[in-house]
């Protein structure tokens, strides 16, 4: 009968100090032994530029530099990774200057919604880390990995040769997308004044 039966509990992993360097600093946080990296980097260390997608390895939203090379932060186990260095998207800009595939993507049209960026920003980094003149191709190969819905593709092909450019120096790095905002915070217009008892 319903509601009867004896449901076993599997009990939950222990939790343990985890540790590793993310984007330069180190960290520390207490997560099961048994976490997601993704969700110690969400969770945990609030990265939340780290996006979780399908959870399931197939889209590349959650990818991540482990000691430089890519990785999906959704099939990784937290303690696989135990004082590695990492690097997120929120890892790549220069205080308030951008890096050069940021700017490109901003420039280029590679992001649209911008769900699936972070994922391609960390795929586009590794691969001009190693391969400052790549292909379309090989460009093509990098990104095999991640998903896009909204931009087609090209204009992420495009983004990543621009930032090649700019890394070899064939191209100046400086742009005003990435240049910071002289006022970041600007005062918006007067609240429009509301009649007697309307909540705003
Ligand atoms: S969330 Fe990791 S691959 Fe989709
Ligand atoms: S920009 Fe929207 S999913 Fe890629």
């Amino acid at each position: 009968m319903v509601g009867k039966e004896h449901v076993t509990m599997i009990p939950s992993s222990p939790k343990t100090i985890w540790s590793a360097t993310v984007n330069g600093h180190d960290v520390q946080a207490i997560a099961p032994s048994n976490a997601i990296l993704l969700d110690v980097l969400r969770d945990e260390v609030g990265m939340l530029g780290v996006k979780r997608g399908c959870d399931l390895g197939t889209c590349g939203c959650c990818a991540v530099l482990i000691d430089g090379e890519p990785r999906l932060s959704c099939l990784c186990l937290a303690g696989q990774v135990e004082g590695q260095a990492i690097t997120t998207v929120e890892g790549l800009a220069d205080g308030a200057h951008l890096a050069p595939i940021q700017t490109c993507f901003a420039t280029h049209g590679g992001s649209q919604c911008g769900f699936c960026t972070p994922g391609f920003l960390m795929s586009a980094e590794a691969l001009l880390n190693e391969n400052e003149n790549p292909t379309r191709d090989e460009i093509a190969c990098a990104i095999e990995g991640n998903l896009c819905r909204c931009t087609g593709y090209q204009q992420i092909v495009d983004s990543i040769e621009a930032a090649a450019e700019i890394k070899r120096g064939d191209a100046p790095a400086s742009s005003p997308a990435s240049d910071p905002h002289p006022n970041p915070h600007p005062e918006g217009p007067d609240e429009p004044s509301m009649p007697p008892g309307h909540a705003r």
